[in-house]
C-alpha cells in the first residue's frame, strides 16, 4: 500500500467543525433576528409583537433541542476523533449550555405566550420590558453560540495540527517501500482518511476480555498451520472433487454486505455444528480440522468460493472469540484481503490469519473464482477452562 493522495477527512474531524459551524451560524442568525424584533419593534399591534417573540424563542428552543440531539449522537464518535479529553469538553461547554439553553427558551416561550394571550391588558403590556427577552435572547442562543465558537476554533487547530503531524509522517516514509513499514503506511492513511477499512479494533459483539488483539496473525503463530501447507494438493483435491459433485447445489452464503450474490460454500463445520456428510468427502480436510484445539468450536469451517468481481464489503464480524484463516486452495493473479486497512494476498497453498473483529473486507476483482479453505477458530489466548466454557455455554452466537 503506498501512501499518497490528498488528505482526506482526518477520521470525520471535518464533519465535527462542520457542525459545530453549522450551529454557530444558525445560532449568530436566531441572536441577530431575535434582538432585531425586540430593540426595534414597530408593531401594529401588542399581540403581533408578542407573537414574533414568541416565535423567536421557539426557533431557539428547537435549534437548542436539535443540536443536544446531535451533540448526544456524536459524542462518542468524539472520543474516536479527538480523544476523551474532547468529550469531557464537549459535555462541558457543549451539552450544559444546550441544556441551561433549552430552558431559558422554554420559560421564554411560557412568557410570552402568557403576553400574546393577555395583549389587550395595559397592566400587563405597560410592564414590558425589552431587556428582559432581550437577555433571555442572548441566553437561550448567545450562550450555546459562545461555546460552538469556541470548539470550532480549537476543533480547527486540532485540523491544522493532524496534518502538520501527517505530513511529518508521511515524509518519514515516503521515500520508502520496505514491507517492514507497512503498518505504519496503514496507520498514516487510517488517519487521513485513506482506505477502505476502519483500523481501530472495535467488536460488533460480545466483547472477550483480555484477548490478545491485533489485524494480521503470522501462520508461523498457529503450529498446526504448517500441516495444512503440507497437505495442499490433498485438500485441493478434496475441495475440487465435492464442489464438482455438487455443481449447482453449492449453497449461496447469504450474507447482506456483498455487492452480488457471489460468496458461495461449501460447509464442513458451521456454528460448532459439524457437516458429517462434507466432511466424510473431504477425509484429510476433516483429519487437519480436528486438530485444530477446540475443534468443533468454530464459527464455520468451509470452502468458501468468491466468485468474479466479488466483493464482500467492510464490516466487522460478530464479537472476538475467533480468529479466521483463509488457507489458498485457487487463487486468481488479483483480488486481496483487506483487514485493519493492511491489504494481504491470498496464495495457493499459504494461510491468511486474522481477527474479523476488525473491519475488513475481502475483493475478488478478477475474471476467475477464488476458493479458499476458511476457518473461524477460537482465539490461541483462551485457556482450555475458557474453551469449555465456550462450548457448555447454554446459547452463544459468535
Ligand atoms: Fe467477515
Amino acid at each position: 500500500m503506498i501512501i499518497g493522495g490528498k488528505l482526506g477527512d482526518l477520521k470525520g474531524m471535518r464533519s465535527f467543525v462542520g457542525v459545530l459551524i453549522t450551529q454557530a451560524l444558525m445560532l449568530f442568525v436566531v441572536l441577530g433576528v431575535g434582538l432585531f424584533i425586540f430593540w426595534f419593534p414597530n408593531f401594529e399591534s401588542s399581540q403581533s409583537r408578542y407573537s414574533s417573540i414568541f416565535g423567536v424563542f421557539l426557533i431557539a428552543f428547537a435549534s437548542a433541542l436539535v443540536f443536544l440531539m446531535i451533540w448526544t449522537l456524536l459524542i462518542k464518535f468524539t472520543e474516536e476523533w479527538w480523544s476523551i479529553i474532547a468529550v469531557d469538553r464537549v459535555s462541558k461547554w457543549m451539552i450544559i449550555p444546550l441544556y441551561a439553553a433549552i430552558g431559558v427558551a422554554f420559560l421564554a416561550c411560557i412568557w410570552s405566550l402568557l403576553a400574546v394571550v393577555k395583549s389587550g391588558d395595559e397592566s400587563f403590556t405597560s410592564t414590558y420590558n425589552p431587556i428582559i427577552p432581550s437577555l433571555a435572547v442572548v441566553l437561550t442562543t448567545g450562550i450555546p453560540l459562545a461555546a460552538s465558537s469556541f470548539l470550532t476554533l480549537l476543533g480547527v487547530k486540532r485540523i491544522l495540527t493532524l496534518k502538520k503531524n501527517m505530513r511529518l509522517f508521511e515524509s518519514s516514509v515516503s521515500n520508502t517501500e520496505s514491507e517492514g513499514l507497512s503498518r505504519i503506511r496503514a496507520s498514516i492513511n487510517a488517519e487521513k482518511g485513506i482506505g477502505s477499512t476502519f483500523a481501530r479494533p472495535e467488536p460488533k459483539g460480545f466483547y472477550f476480555a483480555g484477548l490478545t488483539s491485533k489485524p494480521w496473525y503470522e501462520s508461523e503463530e498457529l503450529e498446526w498451520i504448517a500441516e495444512f501447507e503440507d497437505s495442499f494438493d490433498d485438500i485441493l483435491a478434496e475441495a475440487t472433487a465435492i464442489m464438482s459433485n455438487l455443481g449447482d447445489d453449492i449453497e449461496n452464503y447469504g450474507y447482506q454486505g456483498l455487492n452480488t450474490e457471489s460468496w458461495k460454500k461449501v460447509s464442513l463445520v458451521a456454528n460448532r455444528e459439524e457437516n458429517q456428510e462434507n466432511l466424510a468427502a473431504c477425509p484429510v480436510t476433516a483429519s487437519l480440522l480436528k486438530k485444530i484445539p477446540g475443534y468443533p468450536i468454530f464459527r464455520d469451517a468451509m470452502f468458501s468460493i468468491l466468485e468474479p468481481g466479488g466483493v464482500i464489503t467492510p464490516h466487522r464480524d460478530y464479537g472476538n472469540l475467533f480468529l479466521t484463516m483463509h488457507f489458498g486452495l485457487i487463487i486468481p493473479p488479483s483480488g486481496y484481503m483487506e483487514v485493519a486497512n493492511m491489504q494481504r494476498n491470498w496464495q495457493a497453498g499459504k494461510a491468511l490469519v486474522f481477527d474479523s473483529s476488525y473491519n475488513h473486507q475481502a475483493v475478488n476483482d478478477s475474471d476467475q473464482s477464488r476458493v479458499i479453505l476458511l476457518v473461524d477458530f477460537l482465539n490461541p489466548d483462551m485457556s482450555d477452562q475458557e474453551r469449555q466454557w465456550v462450548l457448555d455455554a447454554p446459547f452463544w452466537k459468535a
